[in-house]
């Protein structure tokens, strides 16, 4: 008893020398307020979605009235700051916002109204300091960006590029930039359209801050949803065949899916032991699978989200390397035959293919559902590999009757572009590619592939003979806004 009254003692006087004891300790915004914001705010209070007519992604916005006229913050005082009212907890234990999610806990109201009695100040270093971008403002680009992936649009009409802070929508007819989707990830890692093409996904975020599933209007330009997954950034986004869903990967090795109007995440699945980079939905939607850089490809049950199966040989060795590219091959509808007695879960009903790469440069085709009862370690749903290319395979696309497949790689500064015959692996090189290859995508009509990565440039070879038909490079200018270059 002694001790502990003395060791109390000790640690009161502690305390009390370094901040007064009933003083709240100063609240930093970029460390404490800032992250909040990020994580329960911005996905409806950002330039391109300022619900309420309220934006919270700079400091200087927290400041102004939104549509009911009242300031959101107001220094020195917590009661007359319209945002605090708004985050209050009723007794009914809910708070007008963050509108439809559970209410900010204690600590963090506590956290904003302490900010705010403390003078609401921008603690921002200088060399974190961004310059405000949205659609006003667009990126300023001093060189043509790091293409991580593009995709076409199933019309044929447009070619969708990820940027700097931005998705850009290129005219496909005359490869000339139509659009800007600016939102408030600094990266875009992945972007693809629906089937319907009525909806375009695109995920990213900012490096160790938070990650970020956007999904816009394409052709209005709207931003339809912008929801906040986890701190870090998102990767390899794939739709759903019904368009209700998006599933990607995260660098904290889960893999998740959310619906696609609300933003509600509606599956999480933990089982990799690395970053998740890609994904694929089956045909039918009831299963995804997921490959990352623990070497594995996974398959989860979408409705239970549980893990079913490695659907790679889980034993050492058998794949060397991460994986970083997955595309599911469009097939006839062929129904599944045998579903061994084990497999747990739904029953798939339709039989699925998958070409995966990554690493070790080498595409390996596979079944998407076993139809043989595991035995440890197998490898039974390989259906063959491919040459391998030269360097690591970032992504790998089917044509639209998979028929065949592009894929790129890097290595040492360089890089290659390839077309294979999927059923026989016969291969074409493409020509006149001049640096290390991330994204490919295959133009609907099948008579064009796009492919770009390092050093920006976007190039469009002929997939029958690898010819290069056209290039261009990704360079939105200084005051470029929709419609420029
Ligand atoms: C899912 C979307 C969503 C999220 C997340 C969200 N809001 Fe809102 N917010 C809205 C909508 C919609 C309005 C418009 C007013 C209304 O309908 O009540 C609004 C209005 C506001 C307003 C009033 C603006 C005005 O003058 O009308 C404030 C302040 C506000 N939100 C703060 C926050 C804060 C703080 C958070 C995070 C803790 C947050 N919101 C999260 C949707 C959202």
């Amino acid at each position: 008893m002694l001790i502990r009254v003395s060791l109390f003692a000790l640690l009161t006087v502690g305390f009390a020398g370094s901040a007064a004891a009933d003083e709240p300790a100063k609240v930093s915004y970029y460390k404490d307020v800032r992250p909040i914001f990020q994580q329960h705010c911005n996905g409806c209070h950002q330039p391109a979605k300022p619900m309420g007519g309220f934006v919270m992604t700079s400091h200087a916005d927290l400041f102004k009235a939104g549509e009911r006229g009242k300031a959101g913050v107001v220094a020195g005082k917590p009661a007359a700051s319209y945002l605090i009212a708004q985050v209050a907890v009723h007794e009914n234990g809910k708070a007008e916002m963050p509108r439809g999610r559970d209410p900010l806990n204690v600590i963090q109201i506590k956290t904003l109204t302490d900010w705010i009695t403390q003078g609401a100040i921008d603690d921002t270093p200088a060399s974190a300091k961004a310059v405000a971008v949205d659609a006003a403002n667009p990126p300023q680009y001093s060189a043509p960006p790091v293409i991580t992936s593009l995709t076409y649009s199933p019309d044929g009409k447009t070619l969708a590029v990820a940027g700097y802070h931005e998705v850009l929508l290129y005219d496909a007819e005359k490869y000339a930039l139509r659009a800007r989707l600016i939102g408030i990830s600094e990266r875009v890692q992945s972007v693809a359209y629906s089937v319907d093409g009525k909806k375009l996904a695109a995920v990213g975020g900012a490096p160790g801050r938070f990650g970020e599933a956007q999904i816009w209007n394409p052709e209005t330009e709207k931003l339809l949803v912008s929801a906040p997954v986890s701190f870090d950034t998102l990767y390899g986004v794939s739709w759903s065949p019904d368009g209700k869903a998006i599933g990607f990967g995260c660098a904290d090795n889960t893999v998740r899916a959310i619906d696609s109007v609300s933003g509600k995440q509606i599956l999480q699945m933990g089982t990799h032991s690395d970053w998740v980079l890609g994904t694929a939905f089956a045909q039918d939607g009831l299963h995804l699978v997921s490959v990352g850089r623990d070497m594995s490809m996974k398959l989860t049950e979408v409705a239970t989200q549980r893990f079913v199966d490695n659907v790679t040989s889980i034993t050492p060795g058998a794949l060397k390397g991460g994986l970083m590219a997955v595309d599911r091959r469009p097939m006839k509808e062929k129904k599944m035959q045998q579903v061994p007695a084990d497999t747990p879960g739904a029953k798939p009903n339709v039989y699925d293919e998958l070409i995966i790469a990554g690493s070790d440069g080498k595409p390996h085709l596979y079944k998407m559902h076993r139809e043989k009862k595991r035995e440890i370690g197998d490898d039974s749903n390989k259906i063959r590999d491919y040459e391998p290319m030269p360097g690591r395979i970032s992504a790998a696309a089917f044509n639209a009757d998979g028929s065949k497949f592009a894929a790129v790689s890097s290595l040492d500064g360089k890089g290659e572009v390839r077309v294979y015959v999927t059923d026989t692996g016969a291969k074409v090189v493409c020509e006149k590619v001049t640096g290390p290859v991330y994204a490919v995508a295959w133009h609907p009509d099948g008579k064009l592939i796009a492919s770009a990565g390092f050093d920006g440039t976007v190039w469009l070879h002929d997939p029958a003979t690898g010819k290069l038909v056209n290039s261009f490079v990704v360079m939105p200018k200084a005051t470029a806004k929709s419609g420029a270059q």
